[in-house]
């Protein structure tokens, strides 16, 4: 039953019951409209309620349905909303802690709306590359006003109901029940007619054409590739210049264009992602978490102070441990000016910056830190060191504390046998600038406790970031993959393609920054240490060494004022190098090649491609446990477009055969052996089969 029927004295009441949001699915649905359809047969019934059970009033349409035969089956969410609209008692909508999406249009097409206050009221689908379907864009702007109405459609934000008094009959005080309330008051209207129906109001607005025609321009300018904020624009303009039954038409032809865009299904797959990303198939949801109160942070270096802001701005109180007091005072005071710049831009009160440094302390001494829920290490990137540090809090740390380490390359297993208790030890890789980006890769040892790893998911959600779980290995998800990349950058300069090129056909495909800029912004010298590592270790693999000269010339990046790119102070723009450039050339003709023209289209499938390929492998070790867990990191830790839904998905749209075929096509290119199909790349294309499944 996803739709439950009571009936209260002469009022009845049909509660959505389809958990967690009361989404509305068919069966909910179709439920719904029958507890209507066996109100109106009562003859004792007067008037009827709608409500939802749990945590909402509804979230909407079942997203899950969406390009499936149940979206559009009947009762369709427009048959919900027109039964509630026609029927000849009056149908009050009674609405509390979310009602969103579909769930604003069905209220919308009752004749009154009750709330309580706190509830989030908003027609989100904007975020979802839609726009409201079922009514939304010509009910809205009816009820609100055209102005704010476009506001809320346009940017998808949720407004507390009490702050929409024109929405709401009655808006009850916080401390009512509900359900109580809300049958008062359908007894209280049950005998008005006519009942009002909010499509006989019209949308007045002087001048809407001028107001319209800004919005246009406005949201045009804002939306990036996204088709779905102007469409909605123009929905809600229909309201205004159509009349309602033209609008509703219009309305329906534009929601479903949007639903088959890529844009749209990148959205969904997103906000999915997100979501499953926190899932563990082993770890079920009731695992035991351990509480954490109060963090310590070995290293106050870049890392470190960046990781200490996330738990400050949770509320969590840290102490910093270094080796010197004047590694301390630095550390502090980048956190106090990261903090102070924040102020500055107004988005931080002075009251909140107090509050925040007044939870950080700071010591040079491991004595001080052993009563620690949590003790992130965030030392420099040598084994040895990290040995020292984690055997000293093998030491001092409280039984059941965790040992987390920040390590971005380095064997978390290795780690975990430094001390005598590896089920505590676990991954958490932070990416930098850590107090912004909101990737937290949480790695999972091999003996990593089930209640450490689910504690570490449910800690990535208080600071604010999508936690991944990535297996052991080198590199983990993002950065083995971003290796692959880079391989390639490197290989296309040596082809024939300069920095510039290849950075603005990768930013022209959407990436947040091309592979060159990117490496001025890391450092060169962080790959170029690796690079070392790996001549030694792993001799079979090539790399490009234009990146080694690059170094050698003493350009490690913005930190050096040079690298790939010149860089003027206070000035983060990148001014091509003549220097670079020649020696590029230059190491081109060392190596005897022929320097070609390479289309932005091979930039971009090389890049891309490498991605994917590493990705593939990783889903087939396990080091990942979903393709949709690759594209969450990609998106919210290497800039990845949004719109294109990440790596994985994104090859799934181009479809992975023609992946296959061009990078069978780039292994018999140069460096070719660089490119070797992933076995699951190749069972996929072979089965017809996606990544995302
Ligand atoms: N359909 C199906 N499932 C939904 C859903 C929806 N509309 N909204 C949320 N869910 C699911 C989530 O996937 C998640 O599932 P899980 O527990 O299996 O992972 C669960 O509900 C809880 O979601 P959150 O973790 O996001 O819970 P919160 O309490 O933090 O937030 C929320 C609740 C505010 C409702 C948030 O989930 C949200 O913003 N949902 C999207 C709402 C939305 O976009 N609605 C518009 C739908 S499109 C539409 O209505 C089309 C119409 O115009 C025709
Ligand atoms: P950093 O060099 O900026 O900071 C390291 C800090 O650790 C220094 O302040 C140093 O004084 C301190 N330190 C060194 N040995 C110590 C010890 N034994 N006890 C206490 N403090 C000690 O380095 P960064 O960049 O912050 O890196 C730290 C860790 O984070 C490394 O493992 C690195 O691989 C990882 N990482 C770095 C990223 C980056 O972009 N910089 C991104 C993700 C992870």
């Amino acid at each position: 039953m996803t739709a439950e029927y009571q009936v209260h004295g002469s009022v009845a009441v049909v509660t959505l019951n389809n958990p967690p949001v009361n989404g509305m699915g068919l069966e909910t649905r179709t439920a719904a409209v029958a507890g209507i359809q066996r109100a109106l047969a009562d003859d004792a019934v007067k008037a009827i309620v709608i409500t939802g059970a749990g945590k909402a009033f509804s979230g909407g349409a079942d997203i899950k349905e969406f390009n499936t035969p149940k979206a559009l089956a009947e009762p369709s969410l427009h048959t919900f909303i027109a039964t509630a609209e026609s029927s000849t008692k009056p149908v009050v909508a009674a609405i509390h802690t979310v009602c969103m999406g579909g769930g604003l249009e069905l209220s919308l097409g009752c004749h009154y709306r009750v709330a309580m206050p706190g509830a989030q009221i908003a027609l989100p689908e904007v975020k979802l590359g839609l726009l409201p379907g079922a009514g939304g864009t010509q009910r809205l702007p009816r009820v609100l006003g055209l102005e704010p109405a476009l506001n809320m459609i346009v940017s998808g934000n949720p407004v507390a109901s009490e702050k929409l008094p024109a929405l709401f009959d009655e808006i009850f005080p916080a401390d009512a029940d509900l359900l109580t309330s809300a049958v008062a008051f359908a007894e209280k209207i049950a005998d008005a007619r006519p009942l009002p129906k909010v499509r006989d109001r019209k949308v007045d607005y002087p001048n809407h054409e001028a107001f319209l025609q800004f919005s246009r321009n406005t949201v045009k300018a804002m939306a990036g590739p996204f088709p779905a904020p102007l469409e909605c624009v123009e929905t809600v303009a229909a309201s205004v210049t159509m009349k309602f039954d033209d609008g509703m038409k219009f309305e329906r032809e534009r929601f479903l264009h949007l639903i088959q865009t890529t844009e749209s299904k990148a959205l969904r797959h997103a906000f999915f992602a997100e979501r499953v990303a926190s899932k563990v198939p082993d770890v079920p949801a009731d695992t035991p978490v351990r509480t954490i109160k109060s963090a310590a942070i070995i290293g106050a270096g870049t890392m470190g102070g960046g990781i200490a802001m996330n738990f400050l701005n949770a509320g969590i109180p840290v102490k910093l441990l270094e080796t010197r007091q004047e590694a301390l005072d630095k550390g502090i005071a980048t956190i106090r000016k990261n903090y102070e710049n924040t102020l500055k831009k107004g988005k931080l009160t002075q009251e909140k910056l107090d509050q925040r440094m007044g939870l950080l302390s700071s010591t040079l001494s491991y004595d001080d830190i052993g009563q620690a829920d949590i003790v992130v290490e965030a030392v420099f990137e040598e084994l040895g060191v990290k040995e020292a540090v984690f055997r000293k809090l093998d030491e001092v740390m409280k039984p059941g504390a965790i040992l987390a380490t920040n390590t971005s390359t380095l064997d978390v297993d290795k780690i975990a046998a430094f001390t005598k208790r590896p089920q505590d030890v676990i991954g958490t890789h932070f990416f930098s600038p850590a107090n912004v980006m909101k990737l937290l890769e949480i790695v999972r040892g091999k003996q990593t406790a089930k209640e450490v790893l689910a504690t570490a998911l449910a800690l990535s959600k208080k600071l604010k970031k999508t936690g991944v779980v990535s297996g052991v290995c080198d590199g983990f998800i993002g950065n083995r993959m971003i290796e692959q990349y880079s391989r390639q950058a490197g290989f296309l300069l040596e082809e024939g393609a300069l920095p510039e090129q290849v950075d603005k056909a990768a930013e022209k495909f959407g990436f947040a920054m091309g592979p060159f800029r990117m490496g001025d912004l890391a450092g060169n010298d962080i790959g170029w240490a690796i690079r070392k590592r790996r001549y030694v270790e792993k001799p079979d693999i090539s790399y490009s060494k234009t990146a080694d000269l690059l170094c050698e010339m003493g350009r490690y990046g913005q930190k050096t004022g040079a690298g790939w790119y010149d860089y003027k102070a206070g000035d983060r723009k990148a001014y091509p190098n003549q220097d670079v450039n020649a020696m590029i050339v230059k190491h081109s003709a060392d190596l005897g090649i022929t320097r070609r023209k390479i289309s932005d289209e091979e930039i971009v499938e090389r890049l891309v491609y490498a991605l994917v390929n590493e990705g593939a492998l990783i889903l087939e070790e396990g080091i990942a446990l979903r393709a949709s867990d690759i594209d969450m990191v990609y998106l919210t830790g290497y800039g990845f477009p949004l719109y294109r839904g990440g790596p994985m998905f994104y090859a799934d749209t181009v479809g992975l055969p023609n992946v296959l075929a061009a990078i069978n096509k780039y292994a018999r290119g140069h460096q070719g052996g660089a490119w070797k199909p992933a076995p699951l790349l190749q069972r996929l294309a072979a089965e017809g089969k996606t990544f995302n499944g």
